[in-house]
């Protein structure tokens, strides 16, 4: 047991996401750190010490005295946070936050940059699933980028055991980031690496805004990034503990996309406003679902009028859509539609939801069937992803198209 006391926790800031031209002036530094690195945590006890004790032995052989450690834990049930703690007299570049009022990955990360001290800022994750020893490659990639990315879609890089699932949804996401920002996704390998470094200059006194896990999105969205650099690794499997990755990760990174699409022109308001329409938009379509699946009883099923499958499909399916024209046109939409009156305007925009919802069905079936057929993926999961897909579709095929806000009275 070392003889000195554990540090003290650092200060969290409260200011806006924004990293400081220059590092915090610290008494005991001089000269800022060459690099600093942060490791976002949250009940990662069981691995905290470990990868500690790695990454300190390859960076003092590397560019000792010129780096910190900076361990940010949210409140963690299993207190990495005073684990980490704890081993600060053991490791004197090692200062850990302890936040509790954030929370969120990426929050975490920009936190820890904002008391970084050095001149490259980086962020590992904090379970071992990110090989310490890449870390070279990358502070050597940074001699000449301003971004230097772990990534397991080059040479090199790659994923242990992933199941096919996990595999489809994170080539799927980087797919659809592709589609909605092109500019910014199609500028790495994988957009969803969360090991990288930059230069802080090339961040520095941008007010960043991210969601949820993908923190490199923002760093390319907003930061000032010329050139990159890629280094390949493969993504371990975890020895301890699990991932804290749901659904709601990958709802928030479509949202990320979208508001780095907007430029952040889209202020908060409107942001919540557009979720707010979009969960609306998704509320109808399960109404839909409802009115469809009735319709379908009433015409085909043996006790009603026992019509044909497909006729009763087709006919049951336009019921629906007649349906969720009608709402969407009244509520989720109804700020625009009532600028746009008059029943020519509004038999224009039943035609193109009518078609737009059409292309969805077939698109729906389309997917369905790859999800279900190639990836052998549930069959019940395969429609819900499919639906959902095709939702975020119609959902935004309808509002540039059927509901275009430019095509409104003054
Ligand atoms: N402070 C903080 N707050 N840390 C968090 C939080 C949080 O809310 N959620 C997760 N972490 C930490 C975990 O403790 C871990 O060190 C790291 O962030 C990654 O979390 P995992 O839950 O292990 O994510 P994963 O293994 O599924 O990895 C995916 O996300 C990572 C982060 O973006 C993959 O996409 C990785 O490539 C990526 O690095
Ligand atoms: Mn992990």
């Amino acid at each position: 047991m070392s003889a000195f006391p554990p540090s003290k926790l650092l200060a969290i800031p409260t200011s806006d996401l924004c990293v400081p031209e220059s590092p915090e002036s610290s008494a005991t530094l001089s000269e800022p750190l060459a690099f600093s690195l942060i490791i976002p945590t949250y009940n990662e006890a069981q691995n905290i010490s470990r990868i500690l004790q790695q990454l300190t032995h390859l960076l003092d052989q590397a560019i000792p005295l010129a780096y910190e450690l900076i361990v940010v834990d949210d409140d963690s049930p299993d207190q990495t946070w005073k684990v980490a703690q704890q081993l600060t007299p053991q490791y004197p570049q090692l200062r850990v936050m302890r936040r509790q009022t954030e929370r969120g990955l990426s929050t975490a990360v920009i936190r820890g940059w904002q008391v970084a001290r050095g001149k490259i800022l980086g962020v590992i994750d904090g379970d071992l699933q990110h090989p310490p020893e890449v870390l070279l490659q990358l502070l050597q990639a940074m001699q000449s980028a301003d971004l230097a990315v772990a990534s397991r879609h080059i040479e090199g890089g790659g994923v242990s055991e992933w199941s096919p699932v996990r595999r489809f949804l994170s080539r799927g996401a980087q797919v659809l980031g592709l589609l909605i920002l092109p500019s910014v996704v199609g500028r790495v390998s994988d957009p969803m690496s969360g090991y990288f470094l930059v230069r802080r200059s090339a961040i520095a006194g941008r007010i960043m805004n991210p969601l949820g896990y993908k923190i490199l999105l923002e760093v390319l969205g907003r930061g000032q990034i010329q050139q990159v650099a890629e280094v390949g690794y493969v993504f371990q499997e975890r020895k301890q503990g699990e991932s804290k990755v749901t659904w709601r990760q990958y709802l928030d990174y479509l949202l990320h996309l979208a508001k780095l699409r907007s430029g952040g022109r889209i202020t908060r308001l409107r942001q919540k406003y557009q979720l707010q329409r979009f969960l609306r938009f998704g509320l109808v379509g399960l109404s839909g679902v409802f009115v469809d699946m009735a319709m379908l009883y009433l015409l085909s099923d043996p006790t009603t009028l026992d019509w044909g499958l497909t006729r009763s499909k087709i006919l049951a399916s336009e019921v629906a859509v007649i349906n969720n024209f009608l709402w969407n046109d009244r509520w989720t939409f109804g700020d625009i539609s009532s600028r746009q009156s008059g029943w020519r305007k509004r038999l224009k925009r039943f035609l193109k939801f009518n078609a737009i919802c059409l292309v969805g069905i077939f698109l729906n079936v389309l997917l369905l069937n790859l999800l279900f057929n190639q990836l052998g993926l549930n069959r019940y999961l395969a429609n819900l992803m499919a639906i959902a897909l095709v939702t975020l579709w119609n959902f935004w095929l309808n509002l540039k198209l059927s509901w275009r806000v430019t095509d409104v009275e003054p």
